[in-house]
């Protein structure tokens, strides 16, 4: 590994893919005064059905490039990862790699929330198969609402068919609905479904236009920038490594005009990528 930089840096974004774009974009809104470095590991994504070892191994390797960047702080913007990575890097990697850096993920955010929105006390997860096995989202809300009753149900075709761009295709609709309906069989009493997988607010029409309207559907962006802009307040040690001048920069281990060209269609904008060779 090359010795880390030590000067301010922009805020690293991590995803396996397009998805973490909807943490990023909630996240720059919230905070626009940073500087962001967005890593799309497009190559190898997806990582939902891929096992524990995988999922650790690319996720480091990514997280180790964004600190050899100049980050200080990265946001794993993708829970498989924050499912089957982020504790392992934390106690194990970051004493090696640099005590002061850190990794922060998106299911305890949203794991400390869900209290506050559930009436009925059940709720639903939908994320990958990674994440549901994982249990995470059972552990972490059992920790803040021990009360609630959650229900997973892996959606292992949503993925795939936003990184396709197929996601608004009639041909999505077939997934979307077999899964909402089927969670909603499992467990009628759900009032409150997150959406535990960062890409899912891609597929937000047709995820709405299956789910009873009595049921919130909750993505996770807004609560993750929310999450970051206290964590901010509270470490300034860490927010001083922040560097200030509200750029967003991306880089992908794919081809960076396949990269530009479908990021702009979830962004909604124009942008540059970078290829970054993972070694
Ligand atoms: N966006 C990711 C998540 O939040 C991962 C999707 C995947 O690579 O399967 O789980």
């Amino acid at each position: 590994m090359k010795t880390l930089p030590q000067h301010i840096g922009p805020i690293g974004v991590f995803d396996s893919g397009y998805g973490g774009l909807t943490i990023l974009e909630k996240i720059r809104h919230e905070l626009p005064e940073y500087d962001y470095l967005y890593l799309g590991d497009n190559a190898r994504t997806p990582y939902g059905n891929r096992s524990f070892e995988v999922v650790y191994a690319y996720t480091l390797q990514c997280v180790t490039k964004l600190f050899e960047q100049g980050c200080h702080l990265v946001i794993l913007a993708c829970n498989t990862a924050s499912a089957k990575a982020l504790r392992t890097i934390q106690q194990h990697d970051l004493p090696k790699l640099d005590s002061n850096r850190r990794v922060l993920g998106v299911i305890r955010p949203t794991a400390e929330i869900v209290g506050s929105l559930t009436q009925s006390r059940n709720v639903g997860i939908l994320a990958t198969e990674g994440t549901i096995q994982s249990q995470s989202y059972v552990l972490e809300i059992g920790k803040f609402s021990p009360d609630i009753n959650v229900t997973g149900e892996a959606c292992p075709m949503w993925v795939p068919l936003i990184e396709n761009n197929e996601h608004l295709t009639e041909g999505a609709d077939y997934f979307v609905k077999k899964h909402i309906s089927r969670i909603i069989e499992r467990n009628p009493k759900i009032d409150t479904l997150i959406l535990g997988c960062t890409h899912y607010p891609l597929l937000l029409p047709k995820i709405k236009n299956y789910t009873p309207k009595n049921v919130r559907i909750v993505p996770q962006g807004d609560i993750v920038a929310r999450s970051l802009r206290n964590y901010l307040a509270n470490h300034p040690e860490m927010e001083k490594k922040c560097s200030k001048n509200g750029t967003v920069k991306f880089l992908t281990t794919e081809s960076p005009e396949k990269f530009k060209s479908s990021a702009s269609i979830f962004l909604q904008e124009e942008i540059e990528a970078q290829h970054i060779a993972i070694d």
